[in-house]
């Protein structure tokens, strides 16, 4: 997403929306290759740590086969299921090309994919973290009505200059929300699933604190983009989530432009705290 919000144009070879041909012709074997790698670690690990949303969404797609999944074949599936489509982009896109894909259930995937050598690791999305990541969701009827209706708020936060308090929503739900479940704590966010390391960490690991969710809250709530978080926000189901944010945010926003951020592994004496970590991975520098 660009600093101001705004886009002025395509990058050459790319249609006026921003997207591309996927080219899926054109992947080698050793991008294939990579694909199937990440999978096959993910797949095995996932079970009794993901949702059975996201689960359900991965079999329903049948994203293995041979490699890279052609966007063209899994659209036929996604369609039918919820409306939704996959599209190619270059890279990130603007916030207002973003947020229109999203208000026409399209969601824009990176066509690239990562090096053998960043297989645990890399800041941008490629198409293994956006569609392995963030398809599978799509597939539940309820997570794909809350991200259209996402896409339209981002158009409006935009707008009113709150994107900023928007966007810690979709941090702290799309890409790394928790959700309680009778089986214990589950992972649906996109940028967990799609790692192995955070996989591991955002349900097992002492350090991070793990809190209830609660809208304004997270919208005081600043994050991480180049590390493992400090906190994640725990839903008790995609229906609840999808309850709370059915509210007008217009009035949330006008507080929160008075308000002051919380310190990112801060726990008010309001929260439902899951987990109060011990925020020793941070403490001792984390990745770096
Ligand atoms: N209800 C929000 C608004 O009034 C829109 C929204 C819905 C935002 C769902 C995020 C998720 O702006
Ligand atoms: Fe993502």
């Amino acid at each position: 997403m660009s600093a101001d919000g705004f886009s002025s144009g395509p990058p050459p070879g790319a249609a006026a929306d921003w997207t591309i041909d996927q080219g899926w012709e054109n992947y080698s074997q050793a991008e294939h290759d990579v694909w199937i790698t990440l999978y096959e670690r993910q797949a095995a690990l996932l079970p009794g740590r993901a949702c059975d949303e996201f689960l359900r969404g991965l079999d329903a797609l049948d994203l293995h086969r041979s490699g890279i999944p052609d966007f063209r074949r899994i659209n036929d599936e996604l369609q039918r299921l919820t409306g939704w489509s996959v599209v190619a982009v270059p890279g990130l896109v603007p916030d207002d090309v973003f947020f229109d894909h999203l208000a026409n259930r399209r969601f824009p995937a990176g066509q690239f994919i990562r090096r053998p050598d960043q297989l645990d690791y890399l800041q941008e999305p490629d198409i293994f973290h956006d569609v392995f990541g963030h398809v599978p969701m799509l597939t539940d009827p309820v997570f794909a009505d809350y991200m259209q209706a996402y896409g339209r708020g981002g158009q409006r936060a935009l707008g009113l200059g709150r994107l900023a308090n928007l966007a810690r929503l979709y941090w702290y739900t799309v890409e790394f929300g928790l959700m309680e479940t009778p089986q214990g704590l589950r992972i649906y966010g996109a940028g967990i699933v799609s790692s192995r390391t955070e996989s591991i960490f955002a349900l097992d690991d002492p350090s991070p604190n793990r809190i209830g969710f609660e809208l304004e809250r997270v919208m005081r709530t600043p994050y991480r983009i180049d590390d493992f978080q400090q906190v994640y926000f725990v839903i008790p189901s995609i229906q609840t989530l999808q309850a709370v944010t059915l509210r007008d945010f217009g009035p949330l926003y006008d507080g929160l432009a008075g308000a002051s951020d919380l310190g990112i592994a801060e726990i008010t004496s309001a929260d439902r705290v899951i987990t109060a970590g011990t925020q020793a991975y941070a403490k001792t520098g984390g990745r770096l």
